[in-house]
């Protein structure tokens, strides 16, 4: 007699589905952890947790405040900007029925490069320009921040082909960079020029001046007046100013009030908000290499990728 051995292969997917599912459930319950606990505390320490308010996240990078009281809008914003602090990552809050979302922001696309503004209402991004009527852009930044590489991503990004780039170290940050005793009497050549309307329309000059509180001790107490007075004159004359400096000293005889648009990512900045005409509400900590506080009208976020 023949013995006949038969296999029965099991189907184990029944077995399997619901074990891979609690894992992944399980996984994104010790991924989400850190931001759903932050957004709890944050809440509870602000006294705007409700009794029947639950939170729920699905990624990182957003979660889902249930039952959030309409009410508390502006407590959230406070909240908001803790979080961000111990999160070191930026969030920001959108609102459906009593639903609040709190959803960190968009990065850039892996291939995407230039200078690009970032809404902090909505995340938002468009690429940076500088508007023509304005006279400039200080970029006021602690040191190793980024500032003289964004210094060489705005003249490839707006296109300056007419320059001149000042700084204590010459030519080290840029290569047609002077050292600030080789540049003096060109500036002030310069400003004559702007003064007499030579740069009009699309003759736009650009004077670059890096390390600018270290420049303003070198240079003549005639010259940083007539470069002051030059901020609130020039606009209609097409030349605009790139300040870069990591110290805000209000003696120097420069006043970066007066330049339109200001880039900041100084720790001491808070200290300069009425003098500098901002109101820092994103926490500077928050902020990775390249990226920097804007302030136009409105506060946003500037990221210099390259
Ligand atoms: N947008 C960026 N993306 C990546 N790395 C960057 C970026 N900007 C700057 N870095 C890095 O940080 C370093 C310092 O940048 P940079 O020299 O522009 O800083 P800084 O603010 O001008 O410093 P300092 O005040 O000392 O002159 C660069 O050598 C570069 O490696
Ligand atoms: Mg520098």
């Amino acid at each position: 007699m023949k013995e006949v051995i038969i296999y029965v292969q099991q189907n184990k997917t029944f077995f399997y589905l619901p074990v891979v599912l609690l894992l992944a459930l399980l996984l994104n319950h010790i991924r989400t952890y850190k931001l759903r606990n932050t957004v709890r505390k944050t809440l509870k320490d602000n006294n705007i947790l409700n009794e029947d308010t639950s939170i729920y996240s699905m990624t990182n990078s957003s979660v889902f405040v249930l039952n959030a009281k309409h009410s508390k809008k502006e407590r959230y914003q406070e909240a908001l900007q803790i979080i961000t602090e111990i999160m070191k990552e930026k969030y920001y809050l959108k609102r459906i029925f009593n639903i609040a979302i709190i959803k960190k922001f968009p990065g850039l696309k892996k291939n995407q490069k230039g200078i690009f503004l970032q809404s902090t209402e909505n995340g938002k991004i468009e690429k940076y320009k500088l508007p023509k009527n304005s006279n400039g852009l200080a970029i006021l930044a602690k040191s190793g921040s980024g500032k003289s590489i964004l210094a060489n991503s705005l003249i490839l990004q707006l296109n300056i082909t007419d320059y001149l780039f000042v700084s204590p170290k010459g030519n080290e940050d840029n290569e047609l960079g002077k050292y600030p005793n080789e540049a003096e009497s060109e500036i002030l050549e310069i400003i004559e020029k702007a003064n007499r309307g030579e740069y009009k329309n699309k003759n736009t000059k650009y004077i670059f001046l890096d390390e600018t509180i270290t420049l303003s001790e070198i240079f003549s107490k005639e010259t940083i007046r007539k470069i002051a007075t030059s901020f609130s004159i020039c606009r209609s004359q097409n030349l605009k100013w790139i300040l870069m400096s990591q110290k805000i000293n209000k003696n120097s005889g420069i006043d970066f009030s007066l330049i339109n648009q200001k880039i900041i990512n100084t720790p001491d900045a808070k200290n300069f908000e009425d003098s500098l005409g901002v109101k820092i509400t994103t926490p500077l900590n928050s902020l990775k290499l390249g990226e920097f506080l804007f302030y136009d009208e409105e506060e946003k976020i500037l990221i210099n990728k390259i």
